[in-house]
């Protein structure tokens, strides 16, 4: 399938690792020139330097998304690299396990600084140049979590419910404008910080060491899907670039899990 995204301009943010990595690079393999995002420059560069030896065009700007000034350069730095921005997909996030009487409630206003407000300023510092261009795609990651909470992850479940929740808002917005904005949820990616989240917990759990084992066992005993299996980085990506492309043109204010079947 042709997604015809040939030279169009794309900013990931979060894509110095796991998820917006993974989706940072299947843009760049479908022809799409990357802003690389994230606050660690050494892996800004390693991955802009993997997209460019494979072919690709990539820079990268680093940044804390939860600060207005850096977003603020942020936009500007992408906006005089690329002249337009064409898509944006907000995907940093972080996800601290704290329980219901653990988190402050200044812990709870820090996690939705970066997991949603910080997507509303990209948002807004983006849009105005996509309404004057007449087409833009706007793509959040939320998480399954955002429509099924875990019990231990309570303001990580509530910002990626507001994730979903603020797509459909924005969607309504943007009625007839060419710019469509969905939402893609993910069950669990084996990206390296999900990897060493569970091969902690498989010490205590005895689910042996090798990787493949302990995603065995969690699929089993945890968190069960109907494929059997974690996801992976490039998965994500490609439905993102399925959606970003000119093909998805009729699909706006959706919510693709993407989690192997848990929800189903
Ligand atoms: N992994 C999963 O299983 C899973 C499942 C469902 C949903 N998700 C969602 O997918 C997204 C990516 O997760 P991931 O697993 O790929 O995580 P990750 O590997 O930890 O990557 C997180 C990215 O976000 C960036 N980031 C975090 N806070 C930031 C801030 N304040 N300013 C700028 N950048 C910031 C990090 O940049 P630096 O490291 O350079 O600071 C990094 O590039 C998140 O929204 C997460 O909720 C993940």
């Amino acid at each position: 399938m042709e997604l015809n995204l040939k030279g169009k301009k794309a900013l990931v943010t979060g894509s110095s690792s796991g998820i917006g990595e993974g989706i940072a690079k299947c843009l760049a393999r479908e022809g799409v020139h990357v802003m690389v995002q994230g606050r660690k420059k050494q892996e800004l560069q390693r991955v802009v330097h993997e997209i460019t030896a494979n072919g690709g065009v990539a820079h990268f700007i680093e940044g804390d998304l939860t600060r207005d000034e850096d977003v603020q350069r942020i936009a500007e730095r992408t906006l005089q690299a690329f002249q337009r921005l064409d898509i944006l997909v907000n995907n940093a996030g972080a996800f601290p396990k704290r329980g219901w009487l653990q988190g402050s409630p200044q812990d709870w206003l820090d996690l939705f600084n970066v997991n949603v407000v910080a997507m509303v300023r990209m948002i807004q510092l983006f849009l105005p140049q996509m309404k004057i261009h007449g087409w833009g795609r706007i793509i959040q990651i939320a998480s399954v979590a955002g429509i099924s909470p875990s019990p231990s992850l309570p303001e990580y479940g509530a910002t990626k419910a507001a994730n979903i929740n603020m797509t459909i808002s924005l969607a309504k917005d943007l009625a007839g404008s060419g710019i469509t904005v969905n939402t893609v949820s993910p069950g669990p990616i084996a990206t390296a910080g999900t990897r060493a989240l569970f091969e902690e917990m498989a010490v205590e759990k005895n689910w042996g060491k090798e990787w493949k084992e302990i995603e065995k066992k969690v699929t089993q005993e945890m968190l069960p899907n109907l494929v059997g299996r974690f996801g992976t980085p490039e998965e994500v990506g490609n439905l993102v670039a399925f959606l970003a492309s000119p093909i998805a043109d009729f699909i706006t204010g959706a919510n693709y899990r993407i989690d192997g079947g848990r929800q189903a």
